[in-house]
């Protein structure tokens, strides 16, 4: 069973701060971003009348409560809730936080002791309330024709029945349930119903590979896998159930069996007939669903215990299995969406995340369920059958809040204006961003094109591991600038670090850590606390340290200027530079690789690969594409470098360090300040790069 195991020793045998990098390549962004500081963007006064928090004064009131009260606010927050059994205020605390490594075990509890559901919380508390009619889900196809909706009575249901198959399969509280699924409304459903009986949900995005997905399976040993035989994405079809196969048996030869592999029959993307097929352990999703019964008894659960795992990439190693449990996480999800999207009953919400990543979990299932909206799911990609999808959907079902990246924003920025005018949008209230850094010129588009200047952007700023929003514009409440996602959440405490862990006040530029927990805070790493506390509490002693540089400007506004370690964003997507390297050098004929992240015009970033054959290996086009499949297999195909470039040798300190400032810069072309290469081993390294640019 998975349980928030801390470590116990309470010291730290090895403490490192390699992971934080200078925060030279971080400031760049802030600089070309300064002109920017100066342009307010405020709602009208319609807008601010009606909204949640309407003033920054309001803002400022309940923000200082929440820091000078952390308990009593966030207990009358939870109080909206449902709690089996409330829990127990011993002296009026609610959360116990130790943020401080030379303290002893870092450790965060909220709400502990007390024992709700979020599965309840999310659809049962709602159909008691007379709201069983309504829709919680609209789901828009991948093709445009192909949709369908259930409302909360339905969904309850669905959920049910999924809870009382897996409880058939022996799943139990604490149990493992992987989902590998893609955008079906089967996909939310699976993370409720494993909630609903406090088994531990690990959703793998679909569009991991066999290994990555293997890899999981391994480390947190599901009893049941769900997933769907195939799926539609744009224009193409991708068996997932071969991956899956292949998946499972890499896991048995590792030891490891998987019983049961629900599998959805998605006909529209392949027949039954088709699909491969393993008697005993395989079985068709609805052949046997419809054979349980609707009702499911809830599990009441500790809010500490485990709610679901998120696997994740950091700078170094193996992805980490970030772990949040259920009630610091309700309660914060909820609230978090409600006031950064101001949302009120009627709001009309579609996240285009996917599941597989923590939007999805925190914005398109837990925080609006919870607040019982009305949610789209969308299976398909933005730009299929064309530029226009997004805003036929938005005016299809009157979307009036629409959250995306900013790497969509740009792709659709390039299409012009046409796709979007051609729709009405009117709407549109509110717009979300989220993922990376969005730069000005594509935060202008957003606002002035798909908003027509009238809805505010949340702008918001968070990680897998902070489970909801940290920095984030509140709409209507203050005037917001093009970049920058503005203030702190409620109970968030933001503070920027210099390089020996001082804090620094004012305007300054900083590593951004946080002071102090929040109720959704994750708890561990899985099955590895101790590497929980080196990578996050351990650089700068006694703050959360979040791995991104920031900038904060004259009116105390915070501007995220991306990741200061060895972790690449590629369409938001996060993918770390030693996985990415250590998947091509599982490339037989590759002796060693070094992979940097250079800026991308639509993506982001994008993922550049520096890499030296084994010796006597000719260049080829042929291996660069054997290289980059190599990628695909190990990672999936959205860690594919974008550029391979040949490297009879990498750049490397006395010591063995590869430099990767050097390295940087030869891939953004930028050589006239290469910076100091006289420490390096072989400085002649560095012209041998040069030459190789486009060869
Ligand atoms: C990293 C976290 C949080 C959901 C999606 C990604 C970057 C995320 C923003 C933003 C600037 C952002 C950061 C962060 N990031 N949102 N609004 N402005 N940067 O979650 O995969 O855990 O990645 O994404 O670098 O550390 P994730």
């Amino acid at each position: 069973a998975i349980s928030p195991a801390h470590a116990t020793n309470g010291t730290l045998k090895h403490v490192s701060s390699s992971a934080v990098a200078s925060l030279d390549d971080s400031l760049v962004r802030s600089e070309r971003n300064v002109q920017y500081e100066h342009e307010l963007f405020d709602a009208d006064r319609k807008f601010k009348e009606r909204a949640l928090v309407s003033s920054k004064d309001k803002y400022i009131a309940m923000y200082n409560r929440s820091l000078q009260d952390p308990d009593a606010f966030w207990s009358e927050i939870a109080s909206e809730f449902y709690w089996e059994t409330r829990w127990p205020e011993e002296n009026g605390k609610v959360h116990f936080e130790n943020f401080d490594v030379r303290k002893g075990p870092v450790k965060v509890e909220w709400f502990k002791g007390g024992k709700t559901n979020i599965c309840y919380n999310a659809l049962d508390r709602h159909v008691h309330a007379g709201k069983g009619d309504q829709i919680a889900f609209y789901w828009e196809g991948n093709s445009p024709g192909l949709d369908a909706s259930l409302t909360y009575n339905q969904l309850l249901q669905q959920v049910c029945q999924l809870a009382n198959f897996l409880k058939d399969k022996g799943v139990k509280k604490g149990d493992a349930v992987a989902i590998y699924l893609p955008m079906l409304m089967e996909l939310p459903i699976a993370m409720l119903a494993c909630a609903r009986i406090g088994a531990v949900h690990s959703v793998i995005f679909a569009g991991f590979s066999a290994e990555s997905l293997a890899q999981r399976v391994l480390d947190c040993k599901p009893k049941v896998i769900i997933t769907c035989n195939a799926v539609c994405r744009g224009p193409k079809i991708i068996n997932l159930k071969d991956i899956v196969d292949e998946a499972l048996s890499i896991s048995l030869a590792h030891g490891v069996s998987v019983d049961s592999c629900l599998t959805y029959a998605n006909e529209v993307a392949m027949s039954r007939e088709k699909t491969a097929w393993q008697d005993g352990r395989d079985i068709w999703y609805q052949d046997v669903i419809s054979d349980y019964a609707t009702t499911c008894d809830i599990e009441w659960v500790d809010a500490e215990d485990p709610l679901f795992l998120l696997y994740t990439s950091g700078s170094t190693g193996k992805p980490k299995g970030v772990l949040h449990t259920t009630g610091g996480y309700m309660v914060y999800t909820a609230t978090t969406f409600k006031y950064a999207f101001d949302y009120r009953e009627g709001d009309i919400y579609w996240c285009t995340a996917d599941c597989g990543w923590i939007t999805g979990h925190s914005y398109v299932t837990y925080g609006p369920l919870l607040n019982c909206a009305k949610v789209v799911l969308f299976e398909g990609v933005p730009n299929y059958p064309d530029a226009g999808r997004c805003w036929e959907i938005v005016d299809k079902y009157h979307v009036s809040i629409f959250y995306t990246a900013p790497t969509a924003i740009r792709s659709l920025m390039r299409a012009g204006l046409e796709p979007v005018k051609r729709h009405s949008r009117k709407s549109l209230r509110v717009l979300g961003s989220v993922g990376e850094p969005i730069n000005p010129s594509a935060w202008k588009w957003y606002y002035e094109v798909v908003g027509d200047k009238r809805c505010p952007i949340s702008d918001t700023w968070w990680q897998t591991e902070t489970g909801g929003f940290m920095i984030t514009p509140l709409p209507g409440a203050w005037p917001l600038k093009p970049g920058s996602a503005t203030y702190p959440f409620f109970g968030v405490q933001p503070a920027l670090v210099d390089e020996n862990g001082k804090e620094i006040e004012g305007v300054c530029n900083g590593y951004l850590c946080i002071k102090g927990s929040w109720p959704s805070t994750f708890r561990t790493l899985y099955g590895d606390h101790a590497r929980y506390e080196t990578t996050y509490f351990a650089p700068f002693k006694g703050y959360y340290f979040s791995g991104d540089g920031c900038h904060r400007d004259a009116d105390g506004y915070y501007w995220l200027t991306g990741r200061v370690d060895d972790v690449i964003n590629v369409s938001g997507h996060r993918i770390g530079t030693a996985e990415v390297e250590s998947a091509l050098v599982s490339h037989p004929q590759c002796a060693e690789a070094a992979v940097v992240a250079v800026d991308h015009e639509v993506t982001g970033q994008a993922i550049y690969a520096f890499v030296t054959l084994k010796l006597g290996v000719q260049y080829s086009e042929e291996l660069r594409t054997g290289l980059k499949n190599a990628v695909r297999h190990e990672i999936g195909a959205f860690a594919q470098p974008a550029k391979i470039h040949w490297a009879p040798a990498l750049p490397k300190t006395r010591s063995g360090k590869i430099m990767r400032r050097i390295l940087r810069k030869i891939a953004s072309k930028e050589l006239e300040n290469l910076g100091d290469i006289s420490t390096l081993a072989d400085p002649h390294v560095v012209q041998e790069l040069i030459d190789l640019t486009d060869v």
